[in-house]
């Protein structure tokens, strides 16, 4: 059986990167790694009605936050079989993105906290609910939120498929789903956590030795 092992953070923190870094790194030393990524655009409906929802081409439902969130989290349910058979065969499977998403970013956009009723919403609906498998270990990939942001705008300008959604240009909920992180690291919520600098570069070797 396999660990799940999931990377958070804000838009533009370079999760992306990070997870190839430490793929590979993981590969070099032996390890059995399957990647995956949360929302599976292109490849879940639930994914792209998100992404639709992201980019205003839902009407009212965007205003939503819960509808916003079950959105993300239909997808993560129709993926739950899938994970379980990654888990079946491989050493660690890698995700970008995972159930803390929703509960950080929901949490920001409601103003709540990582003790506010949003997060334990979150829980009961995909853990106990949609029976997700709960993450063994997740990375929060600290960066801070101008350097996060001033990715997302360079990512924006250096490719017209990346015009920013309705998350990625609003600065003050980026700020406090930062926050929500922070508290959900603090918190070891669902699993032990572990804050991994991402203002440069990350040092995947070492990081994947304690993996
Ligand atoms: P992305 O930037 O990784 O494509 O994700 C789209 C946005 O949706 C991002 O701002 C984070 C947010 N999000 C949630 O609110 N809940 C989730 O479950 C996921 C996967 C992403
Ligand atoms: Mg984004």
């Amino acid at each position: 059986m396999g660990r799940l092992i999931v990377i958070e953070g804000l838009d533009g923190a370079g999760k992306n990167t990070m997870a190839r870094a430490v793929t590979e790194a993981l590969t070099e030393r032996g390890a059995r790694v399957i990647s995956r990524a949360f929302p599976r655009y292109g490849e879940d409906i639930h994914a792209d009605l998100a992404r639709d929802g992201l980019h205003g081409r839902l009407g009212d439902l965007t205003e939503s936050v819960n509808g916003m969130a079950l959105l993300f989290a239909l997808d993560r349910r129709a993926a739950a079989e899938q994970l379980r058979a990654d888990l079946d065969r491989a050493d660690i499977v890698l995700v970008d993105r995972y159930v803390a998403s929703n509960a950080a970013y929901g949490a920001a956009r409601l103003r709540q906290d990582a003790d506010g009723e949003f997060i334990d919403w979150v829980r009961a609906l995909e853990v106990d609910r949609f029976g997700i498998p709960v993450p063994d270990e997740q990375l929060l990939l600290r960066v801070p939120v101008e350097v996060a942001a001033d990715r997302a705008r360079s990512r924006e300008s250096d490719d017209a498929t990346r015009a920013r959604d309705s998350y990625e240009s609003d600065d003050s909920l980026q700020s406090r789903c930062g926050r929500v992180y922070e508290q959900l690291a603090e918190r070891n919520w669902l699993s032990p956590w572990r804050v991994v600098d991402g203002a440069g570069q990350v040092d995947a070797a070492s990081l994947v030795v304690t993996l």
